[in-house]
């Protein structure tokens, strides 16, 4: 082979994959087993002592989750990458080496409603602290960082709003202050997004949506870009101060570029245990395959359906951020060129109950709280996955009482314009 970068679509399929040494089986097998024989009691050493990379038990490394891993790192440009059983646990594991009691997350009021739920509510028992801001304004981002800041967070297509963030200022003012990015990058993956090239430190996925893109299995999964220097203040002893369960090893001495992943693994995985098992690797990685072609159809219905939308007489507005008419559309042609993703937010004007009525007569369309599947998928958040906020904390995040949030499918446009014109006569 050339030494010239693979591109896209030939490394969603082979990135970090070989033939099976053992069989020559070609597509990556399910490594069903909880441990992996030791060669002999020095190879159990060093393996438990960081000294050798290998297989221990499938709590910590697994080989099939760690083809998917590779291949998640290599499609998002970064340096290595820790797969977790959810979306959910990735955030907490992407937080859990930065964070301590007293310590506190800037984070976007435009976030999955769960997200907001778990920042403002559980990580409390931690004795972390989630402070919102509008991340569309700056200089409130700058102002809010504080000494006790460790991280800020925000996803780069917004669930369920559609909202694209401007990553390239965040992260300015995140570089200046010295604390690391943490992009949700979920809703855009990165065919759409590689938010390391707009100067974020780390990404997180919730791999259960367009990842695997079959609505199979729950996932999710940090990647580090890398290039944080965790050694460049005091504030993240656990990467850059002795580890006392290693010996006084320091991760970032050691392992440099990959010291978040190296730690997410043998201090994250081994103690919170919030293990991606080879099945759902199994699935992801067949979802991945076809990543690129799905996105493009994702967005190409989703700009049809936006469109038709738009000039609708019973729709009040469309959040559809690639619309000629959105605010967002520069920041579109900068962020995410080739396209705005494929979830938004509709706004009727008959309020609550045509949100309702049209949920309930689509026939098509799943009514599910999913996002990110080959089909198609409408919620109305006030009423389910942004119940626990207040009314003005709903409106914030894109998730008003007379909102619906659709997440297009890859089905064919004119059928899903159709059955969106009867659910909402
Ligand atoms: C943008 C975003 N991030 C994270 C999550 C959480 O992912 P999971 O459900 O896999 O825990 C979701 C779930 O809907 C989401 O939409």
């Amino acid at each position: 082979m050339s030494d010239t970068p693979l591109g896209f679509d030939t490394l969603q399929i082979h990135a970090g994959s070989a033939p099976d040494p053992a069989t020559g089986a070609r597509q990556t097998p399910i490594y069903q087993s909880t441990a992996f024989a030791f060669r002999d009691a020095d190879h159990a050493a060093k393996l438990f002592n960081l000294q050798e990379v290998g297989y221990i038990y499938s709590r910590l490394t697994n080989p099939t989750v760690a083809v998917l891993q590779e291949r998640i790192a290599t499609l998002e440009g970064g340096a290595g990458a820790v797969c977790c059983s959810s979306g959910h646990a990735a955030q907490i594991m992407a937080l859990f080496p930065l964070m301590a009691p007293g310590r506190n997350v800037v984070a976007s009021t435009r976030l999955y409603g769960g997200t907001l739920t778990q920042f403002s509510q559980t990580i409390k028992r931690f004795g972390w602290e989630a402070k919102f801001v509008d991340f569309d304004d700056t200089d409130a981002v700058a102002a809010a960082i504080d000494d006790d800041t460790r991280a800020v967070f925000c996803e780069t297509i917004a669930n369920p709003g559609g909202v694209v963030t401007d990553l390239d200022a965040i992260s300015a003012v995140t570089k200046a202050a010295g604390v690391p990015l943490i992009v949700d990058n979920t809703t855009a993956t990165p065919y759409l997004c590689r938010p390391f090239e707009h100067g974020a430190s780390l990404v997180v996925h919730s791999t259960t949506k367009y990842l695997t893109g079959n609505g199979t299995v729950t996932g999710g999964c940090v990647v580090d870009s890398g290039t944080f220097d965790w050694s460049a203040s005091d504030k993240f002893p656990s990467l850059s101060a002795p580890e006392p369960a290693y010996h006084g090893m320091t991760f970032h001495e050691t392992f440099g570029a990959l010291a978040f992943t190296f730690h997410g693994i043998a201090v994250g995985l081994r103690d919170l245990g919030m293990t991606m098992n080879p099945q759902a690797a199994h699935y992801t990685l067949m979802g991945i395959e076809t990543l690129s072609l799905r996105m493009q159809r994702h967005v190409e219905n989703a700009e049809k359906i936006a469109n038709w939308l738009e000039t609708d007489p019973r729709v009040e507005s469309v959040g559809w951020a690639g619309l000629a008419s959105s605010p967002y559309k520069d920041r579109v042609a900068r962020i995410c060129p080739k396209g705005a993703g494929a979830l938004f937010t509709v706004a009727l004007k008959g309020g609550y109950e045509a949100c309702v009525k049209t949920v309930d007569s689509l026939k098509i369309f799943s009514h599910v709280a999913n996002l990110g599947d080959a089909r198609s998928l409408i919620i109305h958040p006030a009423s389910t996955t942004h119940r626990q906020l207040t009314e003005d904390q709903q409106i914030a995040a894109g998730a008003a009482p007379n909102v619906v949030r659709l997440s297009i499918g890859i089905e064919d446009a004119a059928d899903l314009i159709a059955d969106l014109d009867q659910a909402m006569a």
